[in-house]
């Protein structure tokens, strides 16, 4: 009944790393030649928390440059900002009123994000999954390309779709799927094999970043944590060590080949050298993002123009759609 259509969402909150270009970034570069895809960058998810206004909007532009150097055709696929279409917030109004304080409550990220200072933070930051329902469902998108920690935002969509057409009793909005990458829906820290990969982490070898230069990549693997055992001969070995798990997903992934044939390959060798041969890899896929993005992001006319031109492409699809959901719930339309 609803036409496939991709929407994903990328915060610009600087310091694009390893975990988003494999748990989403990636994702979004295969499936531009099958769908019709919308890439955004969400600026008004990343004012939640405080911004340096000069600094938001070189990394609005930053994450669209991010996004052509990793192939996303321009051409091809709608890329905006968020801010610039302004139904996304009309709905995400409409869907406060939509969902409910407990639905809200149970949210992890906000409760990650907010830590003991809940009475302090913003209240977008409490509100945030419903604006990233809007994002999605004033294109009537039915997948979401995303890692796997927005699982549980992509649930909150679907109640809110759910809800939304129970209540005026139309079919209005599809019930969007997320799509995971399969090798690597969380990418773990360097640091830590048992907290994701972040921006927000303190130490600077924690992640690796799209514009780290070879030997930043190379420095950072050699000083990843791992055990004092060699790479682990089958899966269930790797399962119990998040630190070498995390190592055999990022190969596997940065790859496009299976666990299980990294484990083949170096099951029962020493570290150092697995690691080398990982190093050579990252280097391989990264650095020519990162050379390109640091190409276009001096030709900030450019960007500026592929922004434009997304812009008008979504607010097309958005408009109808917008005035649809007023009518049903009763607004005046001039
Ligand atoms: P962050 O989580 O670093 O603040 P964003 O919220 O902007 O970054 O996330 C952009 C995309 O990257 C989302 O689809 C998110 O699921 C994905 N992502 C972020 N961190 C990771 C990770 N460590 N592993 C896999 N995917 C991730
Ligand atoms: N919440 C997502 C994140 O933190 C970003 C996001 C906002 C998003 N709106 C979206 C992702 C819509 C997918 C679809 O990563």
């Amino acid at each position: 009944m609803f036409k496939k259509r991709i929407l994903s969402g990328v915060q610009p909150t600087g310091d694009l790393h390893l975990g988003n270009y494999l748990g989403a970034i990636k994702n979004f570069v295969a499936l531009q030649d099958e769908f019709e895809c919308l890439y955004c960058v969400v600026d008004l998810h990343a004012m939640t928390v405080w911004q340096d206004p000069e600094k938001l909007k070189q990394n609005t532009r930053e994450v669209v440059a991010a996004f052509i150097a990793s192939g996303i055709n321009p051409k091809k696929n709608i890329i905006f900002n968020q801010s610039q279409v302004v139904e996304h917030t009309k709905l995400a109004w409409v869907f406060n009123c939509v969902a409910r304080m407990g639905w809200l409550n149970r949210m992890t990220q906000f409760k990650d994000k907010a830590g003991k200072d809940t009475e302090n933070v913003s209240v977008g930051l409490f509100s945030y999954p419903t604006l990233m329902a809007a994002d999605i469902l004033i294109y009537k998108a039915t997948h979401v390309p995303v890692g796997e920690d927005q699982k549980q935002h992509l649930e909150l969509c679907r109640d809110i779709a759910q809800k939304f057409n129970n209540d005026f009793k139309k079919q209005i909005f599809p019930l969007p799927e997320p799509l995971f990458m399969k090798q690597a829906a969380r990418v773990m820290s360097l640091r830590d094999g048992t907290s994701k990969m972040s921006k927000s982490d303190k130490s600077n070898y924690s992640r690796i970043m799209l514009n780290d230069d070879p030997s930043e990549i190379q420095l950072k693997i050699k000083k990843a944590k791992t055990d004092s055992f060699p790479v682990p001969e089958n899966l269930e070995n790797a399962k119990s060590r998040p630190e070498a798990n995390n190592l055999l997903t990022i190969y596997a992934a940065i790859n496009d080949i299976k666990i299980e044939d990294v484990i083949k390959k170096y099951g029962g060798t020493e570290f150092s050298n697995f690691k080398i041969q990982l190093s050579e890899s990252l280097i391989n896929a990264i650095s020519p993002i990162g050379n390109e993005m640091n190409k276009l992001l001096k030709d900030q006319k450019y960007l500026d123009s592929v922004i434009s031109e997304g812009v008008e492409s979504a607010s097309k699809i958005a408009r109808p759609i917008i005035d649809e959901v007023y009518q049903s719930i009763g607004l005046l339309k001039t």
